[in-house]
């Protein structure tokens, strides 16, 4: 990308880890193009439009076969909030009025629409918010470097995702609707993957006491972890999985759920799903969607993801040698991170007055590289950033990217 100065920069995160097939792709300039010259509106409840229609028809047909139903919206506070609708109004519908408890972990990000910042564990965006968020049950995310437990995997036994049965007995199992969740963490600890046996102690919790179990894929779909959905990487059966972001890659607004029929024909079947926007559905972003899919598809993008992922972070492991604030390297595909410590023996953080996440974010951009700095201590302190390239990412950029890296720490360094 260039600024106004004609300055470069290497976009290293993919704005807001979303643009998966990278900028200025022509095939999606062609999609807008063509679409623009047949509708560009169409209301859902009066015509079905035939790009919302081809969408949803290849989405199932790439995702796991019980998900077989897809709503749109128009992003991913959207996406995740119609999930908890969906949710809601199944066991309303169902008789089971009393479930309406959605439990989610600490730290995540979920959205900035109130439902969403419900399910949301990331203090500076709720703090001023609180007295209008309703208050829900948080479980620790299996954040090994910084156990809730201190303890250690797998001696700990997966202590974390057992609390999901502490938490659900304490709520009354009758009152729980779904366990809101990210396969691999984004923005708010930074790439976190979770153990190997994390997800299967989860699923059989939510089976167990008949929970739903909603999966938050909006930043990790669409091949950012090296699959199309994380979600394939340990076979995880999701009730209701949420979609935005490189589901448009950034050209055009989109999101959705995808679920399985039973839910879909429980809500349906007694006056439909009291729930929609305007522009969901809308052949424009549709349009879109269908062509970015099929980019990703045909060019083989998750599998890029998984091979220049692994080159990328044996990139920045290699600056963790030589670079002791560098405390962790983790995630997969090519959604990876750092995180920076003051004492990496101690895993002591950097004060959090520091803003070391923004310090190295401006010495990287002003060496033309753009990276996504956030905190990993519930928001409050703790430094990381992403490094999340667009997944057209070839080797020649990766060894720019750490190079990059490598000069914007050298500064961080001096400044410390
Ligand atoms: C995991 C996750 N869920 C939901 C959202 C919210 O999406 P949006 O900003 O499109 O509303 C985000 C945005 O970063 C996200 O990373």
């Amino acid at each position: 990308m260039w600024d106004d100065t004609g300055k470069e920069y290497v976009d290293a995160c993919s704005g807001a880890v979303i643009c998966n097939i990278g900028y200025g792709n022509p095939r999606i300039a062609n999609a807008i193009a063509e679409q623009a010259r047949e509708t560009f509106f169409a209301y859902r409840t009066q015509f079905e439009n035939e790009p919302a229609v081809r969408l949803a028809t290849e989405l199932v047909a790439y995702s796991a076969p019980h998900l077989n139903r897809v709503f749109y919206v128009s992003g991913g506070s959207e996406a995740v909030e119609s999930a908890m609708k969906l949710c809601r109004q199944y066991y309303y519908n169902k008789g089971e009025g009393s479930r309406y408890v959605f439990i989610s972990r600490t730290p995540s990000y979920h959205g900035s629409t109130l439902g969403s910042l419900a399910l949301t564990s990331y203090a500076p965006l709720e703090i001023p918010f609180r007295p209008i968020i309703r208050t829900y049950p948080k479980i620790p995310a299996p954040y090994c470097y910084r156990c809730a437990y201190h303890r250690e995997y797998p001696e700990c036994d997966l202590a974390c995702a057992r609390a999901l049965e502490k938490t659900i007995l304490e709520q009354g199992p009758e009152n729980v609707a779904a366990f809101v969740v990210e396969p691999i963490v984004g923005a708010s600890i930074g790439a976190l993957v979770p153990p190997e046996d994390y997800f299967s102690v989860i699923q059989e919790t939510c089976r167990k006491y008949g929970i739903f179990l909603i999966l938050d894929e909006v930043m990790t779909g669409f091949g950012r972890t090296g699959k199309l959905f994380a979600y394939k990487h340990w076979d995880i059966e999701a009730d209701i999985v949420a979609l935005s972001k490189g589901m448009t890659s950034g050209y055009y607004p989109l999101g959705g759920i995808m679920t399985r029929n039973s839910l879909v024909d429980e809500v349906m079947g007694s006056g439909g799903f009291a729930h929609g926007h305007t522009y969901a559905g809308n052949p424009m972003a549709c349009a879109v969607g269908l062509e970015v899919l099929r980019v990703i598809t045909e060019e083989h993008l998750s599998e890029n993801a998984a091979g220049m992922g692994r080159l990328l972070k044996a990139g920045l492991k290699d600056l963790e040698e030589r670079y002791g604030i560098i405390g962790q390297v983790r995630g997969k595909g090519l959604l990876l991170a750092i995180e920076l410590v003051k004492d990496r023996d101690t895993r002591e953080p950097f004060p959090a007055e520091k803003d070391v996440n923004l310090l190295l974010t401006d010495e990287a951009c002003d060496e033309g590289l753009i990276i996504y700095p956030r905190r990993c201590i519930n928001g409050l302190s703790g430094d990381h950033v992403l490094v999340a390239p667009p997944l057209i990412v070839n080797e020649d950029q990766v060894y720019e990217i750490v190079d990059r890296l490598d000069r914007a720490l050298k500064r961080v360094m001096k400044k410390l």
